[in-house]
């Protein structure tokens, strides 16, 4: 472990699985203090694991200040909770627990961390968003809109918090080697297969540490998917229809 850790404390939300706890035991193997926040009934390999529904504000709001009492402030806030639900279009509860997730919990944490990272003049934002937040995930419309919103959270604090020694970053992976695409069905792997390669937790957190030194925002630990991007701004049209051939051989 590094004498001086890059970062003193973070806080890893959904760090009781896949790419939050990989995120976890890489900033606590560089020497970060590592809380990790999930739900009830959880555990997580942070030095404080705290059980909270990161769609609850209040409860966010005190998870964090019982962080800072028992760690110090936060340093690295990775706002990473996620879930796949919906099918196709979804129906109301979908919709209603994406928003939430994918949305609200961002802000709630952004309201928790970033007027105090700004008031230190340090601080690193993450959330994670997906590649489904700039192009699609053909098996689910909740998914897919609201990773988009999640993006746009994302540029939105870093137009307003960004700068004066805070950096935001916004995490968009393809597929990752975790218990969310193990439990997806048939056609959700078929398209993720068809995605190209699924990558290991380890590599995310990697990357995300890279954007963590840089201050990159865009975080692509998939390098193609920026390709894509750059390809679907270019032609929407072209693209939809692209996109509507590889649906028709799913
Ligand atoms: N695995 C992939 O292929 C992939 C690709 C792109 C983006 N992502 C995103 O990465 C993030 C992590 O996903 P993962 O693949 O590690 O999934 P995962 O299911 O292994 O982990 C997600 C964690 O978030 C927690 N969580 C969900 N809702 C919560 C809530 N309301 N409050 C607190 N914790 C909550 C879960 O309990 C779980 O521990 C998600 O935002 C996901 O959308 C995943």
């Amino acid at each position: 472990m590094p004498e001086q850790p890059e970062w003193g404390v973070a806080v890893v939300t959904g760090g009781a699985s896949g790419i939050g706890a990989a995120l976890a035991g890489r900033l606590s193997a560089g020497g970060s203090r590592v809380a990790t926040f999930d739900l009830p009934g959880t555990e997580g390999p942070g030095e404080l694991h705290v059980e909270v529904d990161v769609t609850d504000g209040p409860a966010v709001a005190a998870a964090v200040a019982r962080v800072e009492a028992a760690l110090g402030p936060v340093e690295v806030y990775c706002s990473n909770a996620g879930i796949a639900a919906g099918r196709g279009l979804g129906d109301d509860g979908d919709w209603e627990r994406s928003w939430a997730v994918h949305v609200m919990a961002h802000v709630h944490a952004a309201r928790a961390v970033l007027p105090g990272m700004a008031g230190r003049g340090r601080g690193s934002f993450v959330v994670t968003a997906s590649a489904a937040g700039l192009l699609m995930m053909m098996q689910s419309a909740p998914y897919t809109v609201t990773k988009h919103a999640s993006v746009a959270v994302a540029e939105w604090l870093a137009v307003e918090y960004g700068g004066r020694g805070v950096t935001l970053h916004c995490l968009a992976p393809q597929g990752v080697r975790t218990p969310m695409v193990a439990g997806g069905d048939e056609r959700s792997r078929r398209e993720l297969d068809a995605s190209g390669e699924i990558i290991q937790p380890a590599e995310v957190a990697e990357a995300v540490v890279a954007a963590l030194r840089s201050g990159e925002f865009l975080v692509t630990p998939h390098p193609q998917v920026r390709d894509y991007e750059a390809a679907k701004v270019a032609d929407r049209t072209a693209w939809l229809a692209r996109m509507r051939r590889l649906r028709a051989r799913l």
